[in-house]
């Protein structure tokens, strides 16, 4: 069926990150993790505000940081439809920013109201994402090696030629002696796995799979981004102790469930965009010069699959005459 194309609302979301990293950014190498995210949360709530749209937030920034924060359940938009489920991560990678280090982005994701997976307390989950190629070929039940073989296979790859993005974590020393059992190549990274993840499913970023414990809001943005590529994710519930279980058999959440990605959002309407904070190998960070600044973003929906990185040019000298946000 041939429809008329209709909004896409990722355009607009490129603009909230673009804010998010500009504000941030200046922050970049000052040690202030606390200071870089109120300013990336600050320009993210502003301009989230402007969108048309009624949206909750599904995935903040809450339950782990306790920082100034889009806390869950917050109301965004202009109020009008369409109503959405709203995630966020203002800077992923608030550690490597406050360090001048490369890799951090802002991001956000929308998806049709009631479609995000809320994790509540539990601040982990495992996880394993691959790209297009692999869709389909992954098992999180599934021994490292078992996975890596089909994984492989569905890439025309030997194993040995697969590249595995992993946090740099003393938790994960068995999947890393797992992964080198199989002659696999590791990408340890020190933080960022959202952008981990990304890169493990874009084509041509020489990564194959992420895999590994790391953050539930992280897990979602990153469904809703490998929806938006066309690729595949599986995830668990990790709690951290006893107090996290009992939370998650209270609450509903499964801990032996295996989370698909549709599990993690639901539909097929989703909405994602990132900009580079720092320098990285996904998106170049922000960049100032005199008079203004140039961004390097991501926009993506899942309904059209169609990709977009967008490099912008940002003047003070006009854009200070209009916004509420310093960036100058
Ligand atoms: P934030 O910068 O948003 O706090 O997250 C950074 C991050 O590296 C995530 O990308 C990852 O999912 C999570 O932290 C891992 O948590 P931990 O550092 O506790 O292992």
């Amino acid at each position: 069926m041939n429809t008329v194309p209709d909004r896409n609302i990722a355009m607009e979301l490129v603009r909230v990150t673009e804010a998010a990293a500009l504000a941030s950014a200046r922050w970049m190498g000052r040690g202030n993790k606390e200071a870089s995210d109120q300013a990336a949360v600050d320009a993210m709530r502003l301009v989230l505000n402007t969108i048309q749209m009624d949206g909750v937030i599904v995935i903040g920034e809450g339950e782990k940081d306790e920082a100034p924060m889009l806390y869950n359940g917050e109301r965004l938009g202009t109020g009008e439809p369409p109503l959405v489920d709203i995630a966020v991560d203002p800077i992923d990678g608030t550690r490597l920013l406050s360090l001048g280090r490369p890799g951090s982005l802002s991001v956000v994701a929308l998806s049709e109201r009631g479609t995000m997976y809320a994790p509540g307390k539990i601040v982990y989950m495992d996880k394993i994402a691959v790209g297009p190629d692999a869709k389909g070929a992954i098992d999180i039940n599934a021994p490292v090696a078992d996975n890596l073989r089909a994984i492989a296979r569905a890439k025309g790859k030997d194993m040995d030629d697969l590249t595995v993005v992993v946090l740099d974590r003393p938790r994960h020393e068995k999947l890393i002696a797992d992964i080198r059992a199989c002659g696999a190549r590791i990408k340890l990274i020190t933080d960022g796995d959202i952008s981990g993840g990304l890169m493990a499913a874009i084509e041509d970023t020489g990564l194959d799979v992420l895999m590994g414990v790391g953050g539930s809001p992280e897990a979602v943005i990153t469904a809703c981004a490998l929806k938006c590529i066309g690729g595949d994710m599986q995830c668990k519930l990790w709690p951290r102790n006893d107090e996290e279980r009992r939370w998650a058999l209270e609450n509903g959440r499964e801990l032996d469930k295996v989370l698909t990605i549709d599990d993690l959002v639901a539909g097929n309407n989703i909405f994602f965009a990132a900009t580079g904070i720092t320098d990285g190998e996904l998106l170049k960070g922000v960049r100032y010069f005199g008079n203004g600044a140039k961004t390097y973003s991501l926009s993506m929906r899942s309904k059209s699959g169609t990709i977009r990185y967008i490099e912008a040019t940002h003047r003070w000298d006009k854009l200070m005459q209009i916004s509420q946000i310093r960036f100058d």
